[in-house]
């Protein structure tokens, strides 16, 4: 990707340095220390450069606005014109006695009203910038929680990338508006790192009942990553970031839900056996922020025993709605609607039936 970076300091220093290492490329700007901006780019070597606001903005597929709050209308006037572009902000909106902004509005809005024409994101606010700059930020195998939030899923999930490869965990933290409550989350940080003098090596990391929270990218990547479980037609290493182990699946074929991936594993195994060119493809996802629904169809010919039914030799196509319920990012339980009628009628059953 490539990333103007609007404040060369603390933060956007450190998460430039990081981004160009993981093979990004950064353009600095808005420094008023010009020798500090050819600093950052001899330390970034190919992947970065240096340009004015204007240069970063044009530049930059996504930008990063790293600027102290007082010096945001600034930043974003030197910038000039930011349609359509992506902008994560780590700016808090602190002056000297707290926030300066909060309960019925956060930094994060003023900006995007500042910025009408691009698209806001908030990351990276909750995390200190001391540990962008040392490999400490790793926390042995267990990095460090980024929240996010925004309301537009194409520039949430490239700030979710952006945040695993500069190291961190990005989970989802919802529309624009919860900046309300990650900027008041960043100053409790701040109390406990300086007041309570826990010092500022220290940061959040989420836990759920479910397991390690796993990286959220997208509904649509979890429900295509379901379907490839589905369809068995992956290899095994992304199943256990889809679906938690207690994974419960309440599915027309069984009377009773199937709980457990392992299991739910096996009874897919059992199903697919009965086809042959078993294929699956996703026709529509709605996504609710908690609930996700994927209608998809798969396809086979049905080469083996199915529902106690022989081997017909027919074509089969059948739809499903799979209504999941997602937990720490994982699909935690799955209702299946379905016209199990159909099926029987695809397969000839009915024809016996009526026979
Ligand atoms: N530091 C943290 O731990 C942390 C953590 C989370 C969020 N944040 C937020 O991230 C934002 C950036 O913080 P930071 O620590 O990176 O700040 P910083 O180190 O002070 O860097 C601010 C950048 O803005 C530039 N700038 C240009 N005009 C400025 C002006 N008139 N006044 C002040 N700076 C000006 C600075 O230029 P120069 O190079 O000339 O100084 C510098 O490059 C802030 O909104 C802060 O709330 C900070």
């Amino acid at each position: 990707m490539r990333i103007g970076i609007i404040g060369a300091g603390r933060m956007g220093g450190g998460l430039g340095r990081l981004w160009a290492k993981s093979g990004h490329h950064v353009m600095f700007s808005y420094s008023r220390n010009p020798q500090k901006l050819q600093d950052l780019v001899d330390e970034t070597g190919s992947h970065g450069r240096s340009g004015t606001p204007q240069d970063a903005a044009r530049f930059g597929e996504v930008l990063l606005l790293a600027v102290p709050w007082h010096a945001v209308g600034d930043a974003l006037a030197a910038a000039g014109q930011l349609d359509g572009k992506a902008l994560i902000s780590c700016v808090n909106p602190v002056g000297h006695s707290g926030l300066e902004v909060g309960m019925t509005s956060s930094g994060a809005e003023e900006i995007s009203r500042l910025a009408p024409g691009a698209i806001v994101v908030e990351a990276f606010n909750t995390i200190f910038a001391g540990l962008l700059h040392s490999s400490a930020h790793h926390f042995g195998d267990s990095p460090a929680t980024v929240f996010y939030c925004g309301d537009e899923r194409s520039s949430k999930a490239r700030a979710a990338q952006l945040i695993a490869d500069a190291g961190f965990h990005p989970i989802d933290a919802g529309p624009l508006q919860n900046a309300r409550y990650l900027e008041p989350v960043a100053m409790l940080l701040t109390e406990l790192a300086h007041s309570q003098l826990l010092g500022s090596d220290i940061a959040l990391r989420f836990m759920n009942p479910a397991g390690p929270t796993e990286s959220v990218v997208s509904a649509d990547s979890l429900a295509k990553s379901f379907a490839i479980i589905f369809a068995g037609t992956g290899d095994g290493s992304k199943d256990s970031q889809t679906l938690a182990e207690d994974f419960v699946a309440h599915i027309p074929f069984n009377r009773h839900p199937v709980r457990g991936r392992e299991r739910f594993d096996t009874q897919l195994k059992i199903f697919r056996s009965a086809f042959s060119n078993f294929q699956c493809n996703i026709d529509e996802v709605v996504d609710d922020g908690n609930h996700v629904a994927v209608r998809w169809t798969w396809s086979g010919i049905h080469t083996g025993m199915l529902l106690g039914i022989a081997p017909t030799h027919r074509k089969v196509a059948f739809s499903e709605t799979h209504l999941l319920r997602i937990s720490g990012g994982r699909i935690v339980e799955d209702h299946v609607s379905a016209n199990l009628l159909d099926l029987l009628h695809q397969l000839g059953a009915m024809e016996f039936a009526v026979a």
